[in-house]
């Protein structure tokens, strides 16, 4: 029997990344996110949603781009403290001991740290309520060596990736089960 919980967002875990921006005045600040998720394929997008009040609100807004860089495990602190601490007093990046990459297309600014780093350029914006949600187009994709397998895909085990459980804290990833659109199969109904 399920006990009905109310509407509400904890229970679905999410990935947790931090969105790099410039305000202004050119300064490169990090914002760590959660309501997040890859959107389409075609235009590879990603959305991200930030409350208006966010100090990296204005800065995508204001530069029509931004970037998403993945933390891996090890960075759970650094990832932590970019969400409780504002751009508008501190400089994130030196204060978490974070290196400030160039990203390879915008110049967006990414972490040297981090494994994965996307940069994205502004696509659509909906006010959802409290949120608004960004859509951006992914227009590069810098990955560490060390996370890519002899092919040239992301290999999880590598990545140590961070996943976030809303109203709670960090995991991490786990071991594989099974491999997607495979496993399926075995339910399918034969003719
Ligand atoms: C794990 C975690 C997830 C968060 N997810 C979001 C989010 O999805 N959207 C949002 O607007 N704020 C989110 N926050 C809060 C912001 O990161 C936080 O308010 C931050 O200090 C804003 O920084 P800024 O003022 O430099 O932009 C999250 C914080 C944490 C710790």
């Amino acid at each position: 029997m399920k006990k009905n919980i109310g509407p509400r967002t904890v229970g679905f875990p999410t990935p947790v990344v931090l969105v790099g921006t410039t305000d202004g005045e050119g300064r490169p600040n990090l914002v760590t996110l959660a309501w997040v998720g890859i959107c389409c394929s075609e235009p590879p997008a990603v959305q991200v949603s930030l409350r208006p009040s966010r100090y990296s609100h204005a800065a995508i807004v204001g530069r029509g781009a931004f970037s998403v860089c993945v933390p891996s495990k090890r960075y759970m602190d650094q990832t932590d403290f970019c969400g409780i601490a504002s751009g508008r007093s501190c400089d994130k990046f030196a204060a978490a001991g974070l290196t400030v990459e160039s990203g390879p297309e915008l110049g967006l600014p990414l972490v040297a740290e981090f494994p994965v780093c996307l940069e994205c350029r502004l696509l659509h914006t909906f006010t959802v309520g409290s949120h608004d949600l960004f859509v951006g187009e992914i227009v590069s994709c810098s990955a560490e060596e060390s996370v890519l397998d002899a092919r040239g895909r992301l290999d999880p085990n590598a990545l140590e990736a961070l996943v976030y459980m809303p109203g709670d804290g960090y995991y991490d990833l786990g071991p594989r089960l099974g491999s997607s659109f495979e496993v399926g199969k075995r339910l399918m109904p034969h003719e």
